[in-house]
C-alpha cells in the first residue's frame, strides 16, 4: 500500500483561491483529492477535477457521488475544451498542482522511483511509451539533451553512454546503478545522481513542462474576471514558466521578444494582483520533507481578452 499523498501549501491555496460559497472551481491536478476535499469544504458549489492518471481518477470515485464533484481524467492543458463541452461557463478558482503525488512515487510498478525495483514506465496516463521505450530507442544526443534540458545534469554525456552501452534497460534499478557508476557515486554522498536523471526523464516522457505552459493558458481561457489562479511547483525549471506568465500576462515585462520595439503597447493584462511566492513554513516541512522545494505563486484574472498563445518552453 502506498503512503496516501499529503496536500502540499494546502492552507496557502486555499486562501489564495478565496473562494466563496457557491464558487465553481478546477482542481487541475486531482491527486488523492486533498485540494478538491478542502475546496469544498470551504464552500465551493462545485469542483471539476481532473487527473490523467486513470489510478488517480479511479480512487477518487469514493469521493463520488457527491453531487459538487465531477472527475475528468483528462489533461489539464485541455480543461477549457472540457468545460465548453459540458456546458459549464467560465470558471471562479482554479489550482494546479504541478508533478507526481506519492502514490505515483511510491509504487514500485510505476516506475518514477529508484528507492524500489520496478520497471521503467514513468507514464502518468499509462499510455503511449514507457521510459524504457524512450531509453532503449533514443539516440545519445537526444538522451543527453533530455538529461540536460530536465535534470540540469553535468555529467549528461557519461550517463548517456553508459545508458546506450547497457541496452535494454528495462527496471529502474538497474537504471539506477548505471548512472551512480557513470558519475562515480558512492555511499554518503551528499545527493544520489539518479535522482536528476529520473526526473529528467519523467518530464521529457510526460512532457511535463509544455503542458505546464498550455495548462496556464487554458487557466486563462477558462477563469471568468476576477477569477483566481493558484499554481504550486516543485522545481526550478517549472518555477520560472509560472513566474514568466504572470509576469508577462500582468504586463511587468514585455511579452514576445526583447528586440520588439519598446513603442509596441501589448495586449491588456489578463492578471493582476500577482502575489509573491509562497514557500512552505518549517513546520510543514518538518511534517512533510517533500514539500520543501515547493512554492506557490497566485493572480486574478482581469477582465481582459486571452492573449494569443505563446507556448513554446523556454529556458
Ligand atoms: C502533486 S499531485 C496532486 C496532489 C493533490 N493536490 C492532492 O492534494 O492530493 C499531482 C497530480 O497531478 C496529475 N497530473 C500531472 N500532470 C497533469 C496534467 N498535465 N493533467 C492532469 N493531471 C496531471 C498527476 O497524475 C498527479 O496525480
Amino acid at each position: 500500500m502506498s503512503a496516501p499523498h499529503v496536500p502540499v501549501l494546502l492552507q496557502e491555496v486555499v486562501e489564495a483561491l478565496q473562494i466563496r460559497p457557491g464558487d465553481v472551481v478546477v482542481d487541475g491536478t486531482f491527486g488523492a483529492g486533498g485540494y478538491t476535499r478542502a475546496l469544498l469544504e470551504v464552500g465551493a458549489g462545485r469542483v471539476i477535477a481532473f487527473d490523467r492518471d486513470p489510478d488517480a481518477i479511479e480512487q477518487g470515485r469514493s469521493l463520488v457521488p457527491n453531487t459538487n464533484l465531477t472527475l475528468v481524467e483528462e489533461r489539464f492543458s485541455l480543461m477549457d475544451r472540457v468545460l465548453a463541452e459540458r456546458g459549464i461557463g467560465p470558471v471562479d478558482a482554479i489550482a494546479l498542482d504541478i508533478g507526481v503525488s506519492s502514490m505515483q512515487l511510491d509504487r514500485a510498478d510505476r516506475g518514477f522511483s529508484f528507492s524500489a525495483d520496478g520497471p521503467l514506465d514513468m507514464r502518468m496516463g499509462q499510455s503511449g511509451p514507457t521510459a524504457a521505450d524512450f531509453l532503449n530507442e533514443a539516440d545519445e544526443a537526444e538522451i543527453v539533451r533530455v538529461l540536460r534540458d530536465y535534470g540540469e545534469e553535468p555529467r549528461a554525456r557519461a550517463i548517456a553512454r553508459a545508458i546506450i552501452a547497457n541496452r535494454p534497460v528495462e527496471r529502474t534499478g538497474e537504471l539506477a546503478a548505471i548512472v551512480r557508476r557513470a558519475v562515480g557515486y558512492r555511499q554518503g554522498m551528499k545527493s544520489d545522481p539518479a535522482t536528476r536523471t529520473f526526473q529528467a526523464i519523467r518530464i521529457h516522457l510526460n512532457a511535463e513542462l509544455e503542458e505546464l505552459e498550455e495548462g496556464l493558458e487554458a487557466a486563462e481561457r477558462s477563469l471568468k474576471p476576477g477569477g483566481r489562479l493558484a499554481v504550486v511547483t516543485f522545481h526550478s525549471l517549472e518555477d520560472r514558466i509560472v513566474k514568466r506568465f504572470f509576469r508577462e500576462r500582468s504586463g511587468a515585462t514585455p511579452a514576445g521578444s526583447r528586440h520588439r520595439p519598446v513603442a509596441v503597447q501589448g495586449p491588456a493584462p489578463t492578471f493582476e494582483k500577482v502575489a509573491k511566492p509562497v514557500g512552505p513554513s518549517e513546520d510543514e516541512v518538518a511534517r512533510n520533507p517533500r514539500s520543501r522545494s515547493a512554492r506557490l505563486r497566485s493572480a486574478v484574472r482581469t477582465a481582459a481578452p486571452v492573449w494569443q498563445n505563446t507556448s513554446g518552453v523556454t529556458k
